[in-house]
């Protein structure tokens, strides 16, 4: 009996603490599931979204360009003069402003001429660059532009400056962009009549590193030689030169900003630029080693982590741009930015090929968020890459293409194009892994071309739903909808034989007199798009 009392006292006992551990779990569960009011004040705008954000790069690099869009004329895959038909269909949908080209450090090898003319006047090249491949430059100037016209996007060209001269890139933008002009004859007589117009003209490519190197000093006069002789000659646009900039926490980079803003504050008449071109991925260390699938969630929360710290490089670098250029006249364009991981097995290390999964969307979705919230100041960004390198929105294989989960973040992503971006108010919370701590939600809102209210929410957490409150004080909801990128491993990805395996669903946003209720999903991307009065 007494045995038996003993026993009832340690089962009280144990069943006290089991209670406060189940209450205390109960408690802790509470906190990561308890309501997001996320506070959106319609009246109060910000900063225009500069459609430039959502820009595209891609290098003559692996199957970026060959196989990916060009396949040439004579291919049996579906093609209009030689550019692929259903990478062009798709590229339309995410509505590209802009494609940064032909590099990258390939851009500081290119010689134009290599690349245009007959076939028979194509230059064959080896791409030291990059694995060594051969370069048939059958991918050349003409075909670019053929390309940015089937899919309605500007020109972003990188022009070279490591082993080329002021002469070879000034007669390249006077060949694109002059009429009656012995170099403008040329271009018609190659088969465009017609100047193309160029939106942005980079000089050069990490300067600093492969395509140089060459110091903060050296470059700025290498900068202010290329400016002053080199022009743009159709009237109808208003080219804007950009001057290479820094790559994140890089000591080669260092004092780029601080010394190419200086120089531009006290320019003379004869030169002037409108951007400067910052690089950043999420690579973790050097060589990128983080596996593309496959990954546990230390290397998810680890990954995400990296990728925030853009952030703060933007900011750093925007304070030392606003103390030269305090109105804001030379841009920050973020002209290659993405996760660069270890290469798929069995290809070819120098071609950059990488799976691209759900951690990769929540990447994409943080990144545009951050680049949004510097809408002041950052005016372009170029995803590296386009197609089939590194976090690329396509791939394909032969006849085959795949959309990648990156790509459905730049399609819900669109309506952010040219909107407004919009005040918004929230507890962003934590989720925690170790000793990483991270936001668990991100979001920005902004009012769309068409007058809607458009919200973007990333659920950082892999392990938790949100539940999500968005009141309008003051404004009747006409209409709601919601569209959600979910996969239920933080690894999922697209194949060829599942192409659809992450692809973006409808989801239910209930309207309670002016407040909206939403739960989202782990891991997940959901855009909202509301009509208020
Ligand atoms: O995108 C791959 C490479 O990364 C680019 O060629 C270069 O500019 C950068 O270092």
């Amino acid at each position: 009996m007494k045995q038996f009392l003993y026993l009832r006292k340690i089962f009280a006992v144990t069943s006290i603490f089991a209670l406060i551990f189940l209450f205390n779990m109960c408690s802790e569960k509470e906190q990561v599931s308890g309501t997001v009011k996320i506070t959106i004040d319609p009246a109060q705008t910000g900063p225009e979204i500069n459609r430039h954000i959502f820009g595209h790069f891609t290098e003559h690099l692996g199957f970026g360009i060959y196989g990916g869009i060009w396949v040439g004329p004579d291919s049996d895959i579906p093609n209009t003069r030689g550019i692929r038909n259903d990478v062009v269909e798709a590229l339309k949908e995410i509505k590209v402003p802009n494609v940064r080209w032909p590099g990258g450090c390939f851009a500081d090898r290119y010689h134009w001429r290599e690349g245009i003319g007959t076939p028979e006047e194509r230059k064959t090249r080896i791409n030291v660059s990059w694995g060594g491949a051969v370069e048939p430059n059958t991918f050349g100037s003409h075909e670019f532009f053929d390309f940015l016209s089937q899919i309605g996007s500007d020109a972003f060209i990188s022009a070279n400056v490591g082993s080329g001269t002021v002469k070879g890139a000034s007669d390249w933008l006077e060949y694109l962009t002059s009429t009656g002009t012995a170099l403008g004859d040329e271009r018609a007589r190659n088969g465009n009549s017609e100047p193309y117009e160029v939106l942005f003209w980079g000089i050069g490519n990490e300067s600093w590193g492969c395509g140089g190197p060459f110091t903060p000093e050296e470059y700025i006069t290498e900068l202010k030689r290329h400016l002053t002789f080199t022009s743009n000659y159709n009237p109808n646009v208003n080219t804007q030169f950009v001057a290479v900039g820094p790559d994140s926490y890089d000591e080669y980079s260092f004092g780029y900003t601080e010394a190419i803003m200086e120089a531009w504050a006290d320019r003379t008449w004869t030169w002037d630029i409108h951007g400067l071109a910052i690089h950043n991925y999420t690579r973790g260390g050097w060589p990128p080693l983080i596996p593309a699938t496959g990954f546990n969630e230390q290397q998810y929360a680890e990954v995400i982590e990296e990728a925030l710290e853009m952030d703060q490089y933007i900011a750093n670098n925007r304070a030392i741009m606003d103390k030269y250029d305090p109105d804001t006249e030379v841009s920050i364009l973020v002209s290659e930015w993405g996760s660069w991981l270890a290469p798929t097995e069995g290809t070819d290390p120098g071609f950059l090929i990488q799976q691209n999964s759900q951690r990769d969307a929540v990447i994409a979705a943080l990144n545009f968020n951050i680049f949004m919230r510097h809408a002041e100041r950052v005016h372009g960004a170029n995803i590296a890459q386009m197609v089939n390198v590194l976090q690329s929105v396509i791939h394909t294989e032969d006849e085959k293409m795949v959309l990648t989960p990156t790509y459905h973040i730049f399609r819900m992503y669109v309506p952010f194009q040219g909107a407004t971006r919009l005040a918004v108010d929230f507890d962003a919370g934590k989720y925690s892994f170790g000793n990483i701590e991270l936001p668990r939600i991100d979001a920005i809102a902004a009012k769309g071309k068409d007058g809607k209210i458009y919200v973007a929410i990333t659920n950082v957490d892999p392990n938790n739903t949100a539940s999500l409150a968005l009141p309008f004080e003051g404004y009747s909801i006409e209409n709601v909808s919601a569209e959600t990128l979910y996969a239920s491993t933080i690894d999922a990805v697209n194949t060829y034989e599942n192409p659809d395996n992450v692809s973006p669903k409808a989801i239910n946003a209930s309207v309670s007199g002016n407040n909206i209720s939403l739960t989202v999903q782990p891991q997940s991307v959901t855009v909202l798009s509301i009509a208020v009065k």
